[in-house]
């Protein structure tokens, strides 16, 4: 059974090893050092899936400064778990979180050619693309979700 929980400092060790599960094809080893200062920080709302005690997914958002974006920020499913559901469960907690603030009307992220497809499925649409944005081989996609009257799907 999966549950959505918010993050623990505890939790810290498991959501980098669900980073090391996604490296090379979706993330760089280089990311992760900004990975765990972002986990050290913890400055945002940030959940995490547990399945039978163990995290499997992990994910947040940030408000930016002109209140109204939030930016989706380090989500990610155990490289071992894909394709399982994980990663809709995550999204919709995410987008469901982010939409429960207050003025907040629409959600911005920055993603890959890996996952591009994945949030187009949730109503985002690309702005940008910058080849090797990432790095070398991972490309940077700036996508968008306006929420609608229809909970932005
Ligand atoms: C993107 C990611 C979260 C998807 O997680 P997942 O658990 O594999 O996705 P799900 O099993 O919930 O898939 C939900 C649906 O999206 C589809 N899907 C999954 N990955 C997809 C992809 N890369 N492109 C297009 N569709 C995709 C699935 O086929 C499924 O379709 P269905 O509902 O018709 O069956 C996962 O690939 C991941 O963690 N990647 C590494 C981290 C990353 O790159 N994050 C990007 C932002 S930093």
């Amino acid at each position: 059974m999966d549950s959505v929980r918010p993050y623990e400092p505890g939790d810290r060790d498991a959501c980098l090893d669900l980073f090391d599960s996604n490296v090379p094809v979706f993330f760089d080893v280089s990311e992760r050092e900004g990975f765990a200062e972002f986990l050290d920080e913890m400055r945002w709302p940030y959940q995490v899936i547990v399945r039978d005690g163990r995290i499997v997914a992990c994910g947040g958002h940030a408000v930016e400064a002109d209140g109204v974006t939030a930016a989706l920020c380090w989500g990610m499913v155990d490289g071992r778990l894909h394709g399982e559901g994980l990663g809709r469960r995550l999204t919709e907690a995410r987008l469901a979180a982010a939409r429960a603030v207050r003025g907040v009307t629409a959600v911005r992220l920055d993603t890959s050619q890996h996952t591009e497809g994945f949030y187009r499925r949730f109503g985002f649409t690309v702005e940008a693309v910058t080849t090797d944005g990432f790095s070398p081989g991972i490309d940077k996609y700036e996508m968008r979700l306006v929420f609608g009257d229809d909970g932005g799907r």
